[in-house]
């Protein structure tokens, strides 16, 4: 049986081992590679605005002064993947919550829980993006301002679709920009592969379609630009306030 290890509840840098430098940048380099043309010039652009590379985990102080002045956003350090709550609250502040640790290397290829390699290597790129970010913040505020489980539902779904599982149609090119697909090989390979299925982003559709963690998503939704997710928004909350009056 797997003992709990307590997860830290902030970033000492000192306190990275010479294991987790490896680990970093053996995922680093690993994912940069596979990610070479099929990953949004957003998500390359925020890795260069904020200086990530493979020789160095990054500081959370550094990023946030970094986001602050780019988007207002800035990350939240948790030990464990937050609750739902907390989540869109965070969101709700323009805030995103990350851990600050990384997998043994024993867990290389498989991590039962999101570590920092996925929320900050996966997420923290595209918050340097105004488009993405305003979408993002209203998702937190639309559920903040929300008291209904089934409503709340719907916008994680939501999320799911394409903060995390999110892909772009680009003239011919299919790119990636969800955080779970980034972060993931299998992910990569599965939205290139012939049994994936990539329908046209539709809000209502995302909202009633149920997603499954823990296994390769069976279907994406492919957006044409960050525009399309901010002018969707307007769809959103009038959906909702149809909803929530019926
Ligand atoms: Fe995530």
């Amino acid at each position: 049986m797997r003992t709990a290890v307590e997860k830290p509840r902030k970033q000492i840098y000192s306190n990275y081992t010479e294991e987790d430098f490896e680990v970093w940048k053996l995922l680093y380099e690993k994912q940069m590679h596979n990610l070479t043309g099929k990953v949004v010039d957003e998500f390359t652009a925020g890795i260069e605005l904020l200086d990530f590379k493979s020789s160095e985990i990054p500081n959370f102080e550094k990023i946030n002064e970094k986001l602050i002045t780019l988007t207002g956003w800035s990350i939240k350090t948790v030990p464990n993947l937050a609750e739902v709550d907390l989540f869109f609250e965070q969101l709700s502040k323009r805030r995103f919550t990350s851990t600050c640790w990384l997998r043994s290397m024993e867990e290389f290829d498989y991590l039962e829980e999101p570590d920092m390699f996925h929320d900050v290597f996966a997420h923290v790129p595209m918050l340097c993006n105004k488009k993405y970010t305003d979408f993002f913040y209203k998702i937190g505020e639309l559920a903040t301002s929300l008291n209904d489980q089934e409503a709340i539902k719907m916008l994680q779904r939501l999320y799911w679709y394409t903060i995390e599982f999110g892909v772009l149609q680009d003239q011919n090119d299919i790119k990636i920009y969800g955080a779970g697909i980034i972060s993931s090989v299998g992910e990569i390979n599965n939205v290139y592969s012939k049994t994936a299925q990539i329908k046209p982003f539709n809000i209502e559709e995302v909202l009633h379609t149920p997603f499954e963690i823990d296994k390769v998503q069976p279907r994406y939704f492919s957006i044409t630009s960050f525009d399309e997710l901010v002018e969707a928004f307007e769809q959103i909350e009038k959906h909702f306030k149809t909803y929530l009056n019926a």
